[in-house]
Order: C-alpha cells, then structure tokens, then sequence
C-alpha cells in the first residue's frame, strides 16, 4: 500500500481552502472575529470530510485565543487513503477579517503521519524566513544586520533593497530599530504572519526576508509551504511567560534549539495550500461577482515543486451548499 499522500490530493485539499474562505468571506468587516472564524473552520471540517484521507489534526488553531477549533487529536478526511497529520488555519487573520483588512487567509497543510513538529504548550516562536536563493544564508543568533548582508548579497541586492515583513508588534520595537539602522526597507504587517512568510518567498511576493515571533501553528504551516517554494525557515519556540517555560520544559522541549524547516516538518511529501479571503500582495480576495463567488488559492506540492494559482467560478448555490453541510 502506497502511505504516501497522492498527489491529487494538492487539489482536492484546495476546495477545504475554498470552501472556509467563502463561508468566512461573508464576514469580512463585521465587526465579529468568533462569527468568522466559526463559519470558516464549520466549512473547512465539512469539505475535509470528502477528501480520501486518515488525517490527524496534529496543528489546530484556537487554543491562544479560545477560538472555536479543529482541535489537536480531531481525526478528518473520509477515512480512506493515507495517513496523514494535518495543520489547519481556517483564518489566519481573524482580526483582519473582522476589521475588513487585507490580509486574511484561509490555510490548510499535510504531511505523512508524524512528521509535523508538535509545540506542545508553547504558542509564541521566534521566526526567520528566506526565499530559494538565501538558504542557509541566515544565523538565527547573528545580528540582524549580520544576516540583511547575507541575504543581500544571496539576492544580489544592496541591503537597501531588502524589504523585510515584520508583525507589528511592541515585542519586535528593537528588530525593527535594527532592520532600520542596517538600512533595509520595513513591511510591518498588522497580523498573519504566513502571509508574510510567502511574501518573503515566493518570487513575486515582493519581500526578502520575514522576521519576528508568532504563532507555533503558523511556523508548522508555513514550514510545510517552504518545502515546497524551496525557501527556509529558521525558529526558536519562544515562551510567552514562566507557566509556558516551565511546561515545556518539563515535557523535555529544548527552549535553546535551532528549528529547521526540517525539524517542523519532517518530510519532504508536504501539501499546503491556501485560499485569499480579503485580498492581499500576491492574491485577490473572496469575490461576489453576482453571478457566483470567485476565489484565488495556492496549491503547492513539494515532492514535485509545483506551485498552482487557482482562480475558481463557483455558483452562488455553493455558499447555499456549505451552509447545509456545516
Ligand atoms: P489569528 O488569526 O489566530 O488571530 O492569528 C493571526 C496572527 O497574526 C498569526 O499570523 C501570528 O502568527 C499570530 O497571530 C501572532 O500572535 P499575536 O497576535 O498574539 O502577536
């Protein structure tokens, strides 16, 4: 029996994208994160149920804010097929969404079972990432104008021409201040740090490098989308307080260690994909064209490498169709 993930597989997960993304599209600047993210992760679950697969939700999402959730150990997927762990973000962006902001995306990723890294009680990470050409470029633990130079010149650029995506957070005041002096361009973004992630990756993303902590979930995802684009990934889980320190380092997590793309993810048969829901630098958001909705998605497999853009027609009786299955 063939356990590794079929490739058709990259497009069926897409219609989970698809179909959280349109469901959650409907919320957008109303005000109502838990409303938006309910609707995504309700059509999400529903559409993973027609996908032949044995997936384990390994990565969920809600646990830092209560959100409603996939939650971590929730079996999905028919049932049939491989078996496979599973990292969701219905929305990464809710406050995005709420506050109709560009940004908000509707994430999903797959790897073969036990193979993605599980960060335990820690919900922060310190983050490094770099496209195709800076690989291994970067030292988690140099200064940063250190590694803008490095990258730079990976890029055949002048560090004057870096742009590096940062959340804009009070935490990250010194990188910012660093990035600053070294002389690059900033791209604060308000949330959604995959977002920001594949705009340092991909090769029309029009950044260079991201830099910053968040989310843990967010570091597995976007892990399993470098896979595929080839870019690298460089963390450190980052507790947020002594309760977090203390439990991780009780279930024997090594608070000082490098994590690789590789340690995040240890395959390389990775899926990820992702639907844009309120627009963005490299995607257009969930579009009501009165005659149906029309979504853009990303569809990127890494045994093969290949990145798909996906712009779907779909009739309005689908929104009708998923609010019956959720
Ligand atoms: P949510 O959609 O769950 O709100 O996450 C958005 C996000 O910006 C992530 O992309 C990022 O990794 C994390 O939150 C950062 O956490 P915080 O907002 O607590 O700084």
């Amino acid at each position: 029996m063939n356990l590794s993930p079929d490739r058709n597989l990259a497009m069926e997960l897409v219609r989970a994208t698809e179909a959280a993304a349109i469901a959650a599209g409907r919320w957008m600047g109303r005000a109502d994160k838990e409303a938006g993210d309910q609707a995504a992760v309700d059509a999400m679950r529903s559409m993973l149920t027609t996908v032949d697969i044995r997936g384990v939700v390994v990565i969920g999402e809600g646990e830092k804010d209560e959100a409603p959730m996939l939650f971590n150990g929730e079996t999905v997927g028919s049932g049939y097929g491989p078996p496979t762990d599973i990292a969701v973000d219905p929305i990464d962006g809710t406050t995005m969404l709420a506050q109709g902001r560009p940004g908000a995306l509707s994430v999903l990723a797959m790897a073969p079972r036990g193979t993605m890294f599980d960060p335990g009680p820690v919900m922060y990470m310190m983050k490094w990432v770099v496209g195709p050409n800076a690989v291994d470029r970067v030292d988690i633990d140099a200064p940063i104008a250190e590694n803008l130079k490095a990258i730079a010149d990976a890029e055949g650029k002048n560090i004057g021409d870096l742009t590096i995506v940062m959340l804009d957070r009070p935490r990250h005041d010194q990188m910012a201040a660093e990035v600053r002096e070294a002389g690059a361009r900033l791209s604060m973004i308000s949330d959604g740090d995959i977002a920001g992630a594949l705009s340092a990756s991909l090769p029309t993303g029009g950044a260079d490098a991201l830099i910053g902590i968040g989310g843990t979930p967010e570091g597995v995802v976007t892990a399993c989308a470098m896979k595929a684009i080839g870019g690298h990934m460089l963390a450190r889980l980052y507790p947020r307080n002594d309760q977090e320190r203390k439990a991780a380092i009780e279930q024997g997590y090594d608070l000082e260690k490098v994590l690789t793309t590789d340690d995040l993810v240890n395959s390389d048969d990775t899926v990820f994909v992702c639907t844009s829901i309120t627009g963005g630098n490299f995607l257009n958001g969930v579009e009501y064209t009165g005659h149906g909705i029309r979504t853009t998605s990303l569809s990127m497999r890494s045994k093969s490498g290949t990145i798909r853009q996906i712009t779907a027609d779909h009739s309005m009786e689908k929104l009708q169709q998923l609010q019956t299955m959720a």
